[in-house]
Order: structure tokens, then sequence, then C-alpha cells
């Protein structure tokens, strides 16, 4: 059974995320997607609400999972016994963070964790769940980058 990671903050999940989960979940038998419980950030959404909102955007896709993981990927990954872990590029400017993230995981985990990119699509190539969370601040319309119920939440949320 072909089974992998795809691992982000998700806060919140944009088309561009959904898009690579589709493509991903076409791939593999299974795919988990994984929203890092990140105690550094503050994140809009706390990890439970990006969870909940992941499985409600993917129901769609009975192959796909949803859970969250702390600390580093490689541990989390062992634990799942998966192998690989899915990343969306968008532009070059993602290539060189990227590329640091997956040799790094490939190195500490002795080859262990390779990591695979999906291009992501063109129509979603400068979406960014930072730049939803700017455009809705300021009153923008964020109905082309997330899905209605997530836009919604997201002006619930900054309403206070
Ligand atoms: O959506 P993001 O914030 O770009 O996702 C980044 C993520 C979650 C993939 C990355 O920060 C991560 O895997 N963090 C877990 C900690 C870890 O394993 N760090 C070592 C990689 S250098």
């Amino acid at each position: 059974m072909k089974r992998a990671i795809y691992p982000g903050s998700f806060d919140p999940v944009t088309f561009g995320h959904l898009d690579v989960i589709r493509r991903a979940s076409a791939m593999f038998d299974e795919l988990i997607v994984s929203v890092l419980n990140n105690k550094a950030k503050t994140p809009l959404f706390s990890v439970e609400e990006r969870v909940n909102i992941l499985k409600e955007a993917t129901k769609d896709l009975p192959n796909v999972t949803v859970e969250s993981f702390s600390g580093l990927l490689i541990q989390y990954a062992e634990e799942k016994n998966v192998h690989i872990a899915v990343r969306g590029l968008r532009a070059i400017t993602d290539f060189e963070y990227e590329l640091q993230i997956a040799q790094t995981n490939r190195l500490l985990s002795k080859g262990k964790l390779d990591t695979i990119f999906l291009t992501t699509s063109l129509e979603y190539a400068y979406l960014s769940s930072s730049s939803v969370k700017e455009i809705a601040a300021f009153g923008g319309d964020i109905s082309q980058c997330v899905p209605d119920f997530v836009a919604d939440l997201i002006h619930e949320k900054l309403k206070g």
C-alpha cells in the first residue's frame, strides 16, 4: 500500500493546498494531510480547527485522512511508517526553502523519508495562506482563494 504524508501549517487551507491534496490523493492509496502543531507561531486557527476545516474540505476524497503532529516530521513519519512526504512548489521562490527541508529530512532520516514535489496549478501559483489572511483583514475578496465555508470562518475569526 502506497502512503504519503502532506505536511504543512494550513492556516488556513487554500485552493492551492486543495489542488495538491486532490492530485496527490490520486497517486497514493492513502494520503495523510498532517497539520503541524507549531508552538512558535501564533496561528489564526488552532490545530484542532485546522484539522476540522481540512476534514470538511476533503470529505469527498475517501483516501485522504487528516491529523496533526508536533516535533520533527521525520519522527512522525517513522511512527506512521510512511516514507514519502508531498509538498507543493509554487514558484522558484519556494524552491530554496523546500530543497533545504527535503534534503535535511532525507539526511536526518538516513534516506528513509523522501520528498516529492507537485508543481502548483498556475491559477494558484501566487496564493498563500498569509496573503489570504491579509486580504481578508483589509476586507478584500477571498472567494477565489479558499472554499466559501473557510472564507466565512476567516471573517468570523477576524471579527474577533
Ligand atoms: O506550510 P508550511 O508552514 O510551509 O509547512 C512547513 C512544514 C510543516 C512542512 C515544516 O516546517 C516541517 O516539517 N516542520 C516540522 C519540524 C521539522 O521536521 N523540521 C525539520 C525540517 S528542516
